[in-house]
């Protein structure tokens, strides 16, 4: 399996990390898979860390969250740049990877560490996902697609096979990417455009075919 939801291993608990939407729509999917061991969730902000993320599942200031002990993590953010600041803060080596019951993932696909695929997407065969990435709700990551770290396929989006989506990228929700094109690092798609050529300039992207504006 390219991801367990954190069955395997000895580690008691599974810590997640944010408080926000994006933070709720990942405990929902680890809820619905349930694991016999501790869930928590905490953030950097201690004013949010009261009560519970979903039912279940308490929030914990991150000082004392840091003391309970040996944990999987799993960093529940949506903004790249702090997704990825959060995973590097803590260290890669326990990063745990989440899918929902309801998405589809080929047992031959690569999922990066602390990468999360949400319900009813679709991770084809020969996929590739880097470290810390998020395939939304009902994306499709169809055959032989490469991503790389941090980013974030919104819902709905469509890479199309054989496609290379640099790091920290946001493909926006609705966007397509044609296949086998090339978008690089540090882009952002806006939702509902389509990518009709490779992408080589960082920036922000957008219409039918995406024309850059940013
Ligand atoms: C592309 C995007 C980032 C631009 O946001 P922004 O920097 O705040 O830019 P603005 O909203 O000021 O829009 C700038 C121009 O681009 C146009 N534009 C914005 N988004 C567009 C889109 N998706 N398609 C076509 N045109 C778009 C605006 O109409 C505006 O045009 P104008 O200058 O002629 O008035 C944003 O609109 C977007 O699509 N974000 C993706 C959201 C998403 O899917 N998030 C994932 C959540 S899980």
């Amino acid at each position: 399996m390219p991801t367990d939801n954190g069955k395997s291993g000895d580690m008691p608990g599974l810590l997640l990390f944010g408080a926000g939407g994006h933070a709720r729509v990942v405990a929902d999917a680890v809820l619905r898979a349930p694991l016999a061991r501790a869930i928590f969730a905490s953030d950097r902000n201690d004013a949010v860390c009261t009560g519970e993320l979903l039912p279940g599942i308490p929030m914990v200031p991150v000082a004392k969250a840091l003391l309970l002990g040996r944990f999987h993590l799993h960093v529940a953010i949506g903004d790249n740049a702090s997704r990825e600041r959060e995973c590097r803060a803590f260290g890669s080596e326990r990063m745990q990877s989440i899918h929902h019951p309801a998405a589809v993932v080929s047992p031959w696909a690569h999922i990066g560490a602390g990468s999360f695929i949400a319900a009813n997407a679709i991770v084809a065969p020969g996929a590739r996902l880097g470290r810390g990435v998020i395939v939304n709700h009902g994306a499709i990551v169809d055959h032989d697609v490469e991503i790389g770290d941090f980013a974030h396929i919104a819902p709905a989006a469509v890479l199309g096979g054989g496609s290379r989506i640099g790091r920290a990228v946001l493909v926006g929700s609705g966007a397509v990417v044609q296949p086998r094109l090339v978008v690089t690092a540090d882009v952002i798609i806006g939702s509902g455009s389509v990518v009709c050529r490779q992408i080589d300039m960082p920036g922000t992207w957008v219409g039918v075919p995406a024309r850059r504006i940013l």
